[in-house]
Parts: structure tokens; sequence; C-alpha cells
């Protein structure tokens, strides 16, 4: 709390692989009075790290924001790399933009994982940890610093899936598939710990002409460039769910969505662990009822994960019309 008891903006580092829907978590968080965006970092996972970084440089700056972003991982931990899904977020990312304003901005000298360390010790409690690309940063950074989990105030997680089935196979999240292994580490390093996966993600649809919307009503770059990526989005969206109409899923701004409004969420804790390798491999598992058995990684001192397993799914999407239709803008940055 501030000295007149005003609650404090949650301080948050976003740690992401931008992606379409990464962009539209970005803009949220942007636009949220309650969200101060301290640092940006990024990984491979959508598209190349490099890419990742190049988008969100643009996208903050085209937003008319000066943010540090801070480059991370190129590949999985352990994992073999694959490629990126250009297929479903465009080969840049931004649903293939067919031109970009010179929007200027550089990224840090330190890594990512410097550079979440760095700012956790120079804000110890302070700092929420929103990820929601593949877990190699956060994995590299407790490597760094082992006490990483008593240094920052939380970590929120899009990633992985309880009981709805996965998208990149029948039982795995793509963020936790890109790299099981940070995924892992991640789920037992014991720091306070949400997962906002599909089984809430999955439930809350964006039409596109939502985002259409939005671009007429700002007649502003940024909700231009959302509005033209997203299109994109819902084009692959529409391909496999045709049910959905023109429309997308949210995923990543639904850990933003939580971090503001946990109201909307019920949520179960447990032991939540990651499938390494094999047919099941990104699965993300969760013990929900008491093992009878000494089963060797389900020890019951384990950390627990707060699981997102059900959402209002009406209240999110009118919460974030609200936020991403509100006077946010300012002017790009050269
Ligand atoms: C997650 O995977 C990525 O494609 C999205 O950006 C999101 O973070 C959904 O499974
Ligand atoms: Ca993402």
């Amino acid at each position: 709390m501030t000295t007149n008891s005003i609650p404090a903006k949650h301080k948050v580092i976003f740690d992401t692989d931008p992606g379409v829907d990464d962009a539209m978590a970005l803009y949220f968080a942007l636009a949220h009075p309650d969200i101060d965006v301290i640092g940006i970092t990024t990984t491979f996972g959508n598209v190349t790290v490099e890419q990742a970084t190049a988008n969100a440089l643009y996208l903050t700056r085209i937003a008319g924001r000066s943010i540090p972003v801070a480059q991370g991982v190129p590949v999985p931990l352990a994992k073999d790399p694959g490629t990126p899904p250009a297929f479903i977020h465009g080969a840049d990312g931004l649903g293939n933009l067919t031109s970009r304003v010179e929007a200027g901005g550089v990224a840090e000298v330190e890594s990512a994982a410097e550079f979440i360390v760095k700012m956790a010790r120079q804000h110890p409690g302070e700092i929420t940890l929103v990820a929601v690309g593949p877990f190699g940063n956060l994995g590299l950074a407790l490597k760094l610093e082992p006490q990483l989990p008593k240094l920052l105030k939380q970590v929120v997680l899009m990633a992985g899936t309880v009981d709805e089935p996965g998208n990149v196979s029948p039982v795995a999240e793509a963020n936790v598939w890109n790299d099981p292994d940070a995924a892992d580490l991640v789920f037992t390093a014991g720091w306070d710990l949400t997962m906002v996966g599909l089984d809430v993600t999955h439930r809350v649809v964006l039409p596109s002409t939502f985002f259409t919307g939005l671009a007429k009503k700002h007649q502003h770059i940024a909700t231009d460039t959302l509005s033209h990526a997203v299109n994109f989005y819902a084009n692959f969206y529409q391909s496999i769910r045709p049910d959905l109409g023109h429309a997308c899923y949210g995923h990543d701004v639904l850990a933003f969505v939580w971090l503001v409004a946990p109201e909307l969420f019920k949520t179960q804790s447990g032991r939540v662990r990651v499938a390494k390798e094999g047919i099941a491999n990104g699965q993300t598992m969760m013990a929900k009822l008491a093992i009878p058995y000494p089963q060797s990684g389900w020890e019951a001192d384990k950390p627990e994960t707060r699981v997102c397993m059900e959402v209002d799914a009406k209240a999110c999407a009118s919460l974030i019309d609200t936020i991403l239709s509100s006077d946010w803008l300012l002017p790009a940055l050269r």
C-alpha cells in the first residue's frame, strides 16, 4: 500500500514471445491503470527470439512507451529446437505486417535472465513476473539466483492444461511443450505461482470484429497493428474451429486478467509436474488428490501451483473491451 492507502500498482516484468495474443496481452497491460510494466524479456516461441525482441520494441514504441526490453533464450534448455509456427502468428509474429514505421529502440545489453535477477534484487518482494512464452528465461534466472522465488512477489504463467485437451498434442499446451525442462523447473521452484492455462483460455473467445472496432475507435497505429495481427490469427482459428466464427482465443491476455481480476476465476491448488519426454512430452500433470503411496517426484512437500480451472468468460471479454477501449494510447515514438 502507498502512504495514502491507495493500493500500489502491480509492478510487472513481462516475459513474452510476441506473437499475436502476446501483443494483445501487452496492450492490455499498458492500458490498465493498475499495471506498471517495468520491463519486458523475450524468448523464442511464436517467433525467433530476435523477432520477439524486435516485436516487443516495436509494439511498445508505436504505443508511445519506452520500456526496457532484454533479449532471452533462443532455444529450449534441453529439447531440440523446433520451427516457429508462422501459420498461426505469421512469419513476423504479427500476422505478416506489410510494412513497419521507423520506431527506434534497442534492447538492453544484459540477457533476460540477468535483467530479471537484477530487477528482483533491486525491488525485493515487489515484482510480479507474468510469463507467457516458453519458460527458459525463468529457468536460467533461477539458476543465476536460487533465492529468486523469495525475491519476486509472484509469478503468473500462461501455461499448461489440466482437464482441457492440449493445443500442440492431445495433452500438451504450446508454452510448456516448447521447453518442458524449463517448465518443470518453474513448477517446482517454490514461488507464489499461478497457472492460467487452456482450462480457462479456451473458454474466452474474442471475435476479430472487436479488434476492428478498437482500431476504428482509436485511429492509432498500435491498434491498427493489433487488428491486422488478430485478423491473421483468427484466420488460423477459423481453419481449425469454424464453429467459433472469425475469432480467436486471447490466451496470454488472460494472465493479466487474472492479475487484476482474480475474482473472475475459480482456482484449485496442487502440485504440478511436467512430462519431459516421450509421447506425453509437455503434459502438465496436477495432483488433485492425496497420493497414498510414496511416489518419487510427487512428494507431499513439493510446492503447489494455483491453477485456474474455471472462468467467467463474459466478464473477462467485457473487461478486455473496457480496458483496451479506454484512452491509453500515446503518440508513437521514433
Ligand atoms: C500459448 O502459445 C502461444 O502460441 C501463445 O502466444 C500462448 O502463449 C498458447 O498455448
Ligand atoms: Ca505467448
